[in-house]
């Protein structure tokens, strides 16, 4: 619908209902969607897509490919390599979790293969290198679980200051111990969050909710949320908080970065939450503050070493300090479940699924960990003779004068190019090319010797 059309606008509104300033509101409203309607591609080859769902992903996941009109094979099982081996061959698109392993050659008998989505964290099940040679991305989904972790940390202040776990433990091996001395209201506490990212800035606003005050450290200077203060140092941090939280990624300057010296830093009976990687506490140190007093708690989410599945063991074989740990009041332990909600794993679905259509349907690579991000504003639904060329080539001199050189009979309404590493991508608009110049120009794009894939969208 037009702007300018008053009559289609009073149509929509009904004016026993409505005034002048509905009606204009709503005129707004209908002309600003059809502007910003993207015009759905399809790759010009015309072949249906085929995309293989293993690891038992959400259902909303396969629905929603379902829906854009791929074919979907799903599995609840994962595959082994040689599996995949004699499969790959015929799927357009991947999703797996962390069982699945896409190896090189795995990755060798993946002719038609254009992207990989992990519906987890991690991404080390991939080789994430020869994924990119062979033009593919990998998408993952690293934040969808921010909140769940934000949450668990709250519970775990709660659960720290009030002794809950001890008082519970007692009370189901029949002792009744009801008492107050060491258990605190978290109210007008500080909580000391060490890095500010997803999680710890979620979780500022959560603590403030609570009545805590809210210091945190980070190595970038970051805009505070609500009343939350960023500290200088992490000294600084660890002598002012009650409760301090680690959030940081695991990193070569973030391992063993809570040990002796800093748990003397703390205050006395402060408490140290660890959600974020197992190896930045240093844990016998740890053991030594809380045997000593010094640390009134703890709770540890994540560990240096972890089991591979569950019912495995968590002893002194795995960690050397195991038994030690366990037996000391006021620490809760989890099996690095901070992320770990049905919430998250929708998240996951949603997120990795659109970011699989959004590479398929628009050339999109934002959010992909092995590929330069490049992305285009949408073609609007009613522009009919553009069309979207995504090149993936090697990031060698020379390529983008090729690709300008054959585009140049052509208006070039936008374009877009990256490189990462070895990798380089160009997203480019063309406007008024007729479909039968279009064999000719893709085997000019495609045929330079950089070329790793070119797809035509319309
Ligand atoms: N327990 C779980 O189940 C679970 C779930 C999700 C994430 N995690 C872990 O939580 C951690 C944080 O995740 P996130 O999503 O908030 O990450 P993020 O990347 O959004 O934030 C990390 C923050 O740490 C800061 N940082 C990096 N090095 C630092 C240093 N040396 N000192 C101070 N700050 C530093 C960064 O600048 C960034 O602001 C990661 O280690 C992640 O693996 C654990």
């Amino acid at each position: 619908m037009s702007y300018s059309n008053p009559q289609s606008v009073a149509a929509s509104v009904s004016p026993s209902t409505s005034n002048i300033h509905d009606r204009f509101r709503s005129a707004r409203r209908e002309s600003y969607s059809d502007i910003r309607r993207p015009k759905i591609l399809h790759p010009l080859e015309n072949e249906n897509l085929r995309l293989l769902i293993l690891e038992n992903i959400s259902q909303d996941a396969v629905a929603h490919f379902r829906q854009q009109g791929y074919h979907v094979d799903h599995s609840t099982k994962a595959m082994s390599e040689d599996e995949l081996v004699e499969k790959i061959g015929q799927y357009h698109a991947i999703g797996i979790r962390s069982k699945t392993k896409i190896t090189e050659r795995v990755l060798k008998s993946a002719s038609k293969l254009l992207v990989i989505g992990c519906f987890c964290i991690g991404t080390n099940q991939v080789d994430l290198g020869a994924a990119a040679r062979a033009g593919i991305p990998v998408f993952n989904s690293p934040f969808s679980n921010s909140r769940s972790v934000a949450e668990l940390v709250m519970a775990e202040v709660v659960a720290l200051s009030r002794q809950l776990f001890e008082r519970s433990y007692e009370l189901r091996t029949g002792i009744w111990n009801k008492q107050s001395k060491g258990c605190w209201e978290v109210r007008g506490k500080t909580l000391g969050i060490v890095g500010y990212g997803h999680i710890g800035s979620q979780l500022s606003v959560l603590a403030e909710a609570f009545g805590m005050r809210v210091v945190f450290y980070d190595i970038i200077n970051i805009m505070p949320l609500g009343s939350a203060r960023q500290l200088d140092t992490l000294a600084h941090l660890l002598s002012e908080s009650d409760f301090v939280t680690l959030h940081v990624p695991e990193l070569p300057e973030t391992i063993n970065m809570i040990s002796k010296e800093q748990l003397a830093q703390m205050k006395k009976g402060s408490y140290l939450i660890n959600n974020a990687r197992g190896k930045v506490v240093d844990i016998p140190a740890l053991v030594d503050a809380l045997q000593s007093k010094h640390v009134a708690g703890a709770a540890l989410d994540v560990f240096p070493s972890e089991p591979g599945s569950n019912g495995a063991p968590f002893d002194d074989q795995l960690n050397s300090w195991a038994s030690v740990l366990r037996a000391l009041p006021n620490v809760i332990l989890t099996p690095h479940i901070g992320g770990s909600t049905e919430e998250a794993q929708t998240m996951i679905g949603q997120e990795v699924s659109q970011a699989l259509s959004r590479y398929l349907n628009f050339g999109s690579t934002n959010g992909a960990v092995n590929f330069p991000e490049v992305d285009l504003r949408a073609i609007p639904a009613d522009v009919v003779s553009q069309i979207r060329i995504c090149h993936v080539h090697k990031n060698q001199p020379g390529v983008l004068k090729q690709v300008n050189d054959a585009l140049s009979p052509y208006n070039v309404e936008k374009q877009y190019s990256d490189s990462k590493g070895e990798i380089a991508y160009v997203m480019a608009d063309i406007a008024d090319v007729s479909f039968k110049e279009l064999p000719n120009l893709k085997e000019r794009i495609s045929s330079t010797d950089a070329n790793i894939l070119t797809r035509f969208l319309a």
